[in-house]
């Protein structure tokens, strides 16, 4: 039978929340009323069969890249099946970082390709290995997939590891997919695309998890225009045109991506900040430190992950994400940037389930 669900998709839209939401990924929804934008301004239908001219522009001036290179998704889920698809067929093998956030194996399982594993080591910061890469990769590997920052543990990989991979994969004739849907939560010296490091990255991102506006479902593809052109070809069979409306908003949101991250940051900052003295004071737990991202990979010592979350959840109102889904079920994924008052609450009673 081919796969055709995700089971944290399917967790995370019914068993995930809780008065203490920490299974969150990304920031508080940026309200509609303080968006710089005139009702009069929207309008319900206009001009977009393979995307709205504006916000084509826009996310291409976002990344000083060409407008052709811009393929609009349905959010960086869409943004992530479309390159799949385009790029592989059955029988590929595909070569995904361990652990994974789960729907972009789903997405893999789906394509009925191989997919192989290379393993991010938490001894190493979960860092990407280029030589663990280069030992997993096969003369039939289509594709290479990464996230940057890295869900579920925020690692970031450099520019000089990504060309690394870029080597690799160009010696085989393959591409490099990078999900870059994290990368503006590095709120100083944000780094650039990975797109600019050479024509076999392809790039995925949107303006749900950094942004707060997850409902435009804003989502994209960097991609050079040939591949381009075939992604958008693949689209007409899931989705006639975008949601103009939506369009419209999202070009407000461009316009303003500042005030919509900055608003974000100070919530990631302050819940930072908590974290780390939680993580100092709770010897149960460990997490690597980070200076940036919206979520943390915590290690949970001697005790059963998903035990310990369902008491959590039942008897103390707060969530997290139980790291099975991330095929590691020794830990649980926690998300900041939603609201301090809640995260500091959500740790505190974290801590009281440890006792
Ligand atoms: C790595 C990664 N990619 C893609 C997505 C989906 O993003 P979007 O909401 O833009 O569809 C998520 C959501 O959690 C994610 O963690």
């Amino acid at each position: 039978m081919r796969h055709k669900h995700s089971d944290y998709m399917h967790w995370s839209k019914t068993q995930s929340r809780a008065r203490f939401n920490l299974a969150t990924s990304g920031v508080a929804p940026f309200p509609l009323r303080e968006l710089p934008v005139k009702v009069e301004e929207l309008e319900i239908n206009g001009d977009d069969s393979y995307g709205y001219a504006p916000l084509q522009q826009a996310i291409a001036a976002h990344y000083r890249v060409d407008p052709e290179c811009v393929v609009e998704s349905a959010g960086t889920s869409m943004a992530n099946h479309l390159a799949m698809a385009a790029i592989l067929d059955p029988g590929h093998d595909v070569l995904i970082e361990y652990p994974a956030y789960g729907p972009i194996l789903d997405v893999a399982n789906y394509l009925q390709t191989n997919v192989r594993r290379f393993t991010r080591a938490e001894e190493n910061g979960w860092a990407v290995d280029p030589k663990e890469v280069l030992r997993c990769i096969t003369p039939k590997t289509r594709l290479i997939v990464i996230t940057n920052l890295h869900n579920p543990t925020s690692a970031f990989t450099p520019e000089s590891v990504l060309r690394e991979v870029g080597d690799i994969a160009r010696n085989i004739g393959a591409l490099v997919l990078v999900d870059e849907v994290y990368l503006d939560a590095v709120y100083e010296g944000t780094p650039r695309t990975s797109f600019h490091l050479g024509p076999e990255f392809v790039v995925t991102s949107s303006l749900t998890k950094v942004y707060g506006v997850s409902g435009l479902r804003c989502g994209w593809i960097l991609a050079q225009p040939d591949l381009a052109w075939k992604m958008r070809r693949l689209n007409d069979l899931y989705s006639a045109t975008p949601v103009y409306p939506g369009e419209l908003l999202s070009v407000a949101a461009f316009q303003h991506l500042d005030l919509l991250r900055e608003r974000a940051r100070r919530i990631v900052e302050a819940d930072r900040k908590l974290l780390r003295d939680f993580l100092e004071q709770e010897s149960a737990v460990s997490a690597v430190d980070r200076k940036w991202g919206t979520t943390s990979f915590v290690r949970l010592q001697a005790r059963n992950v998903d035990t310990f979350l369902e008491r959590l959840r039942s008897k103390f109102d707060t969530s997290a994400v139980p790291g099975r889904f991330f095929e590691m079920p020794d830990h649980f994924r926690i998300g900041m940037g939603v609201n301090t008052e809640m995260f500091a609450e959500g740790l505190n009673r974290i801590s009281r389930a440890l006792r």
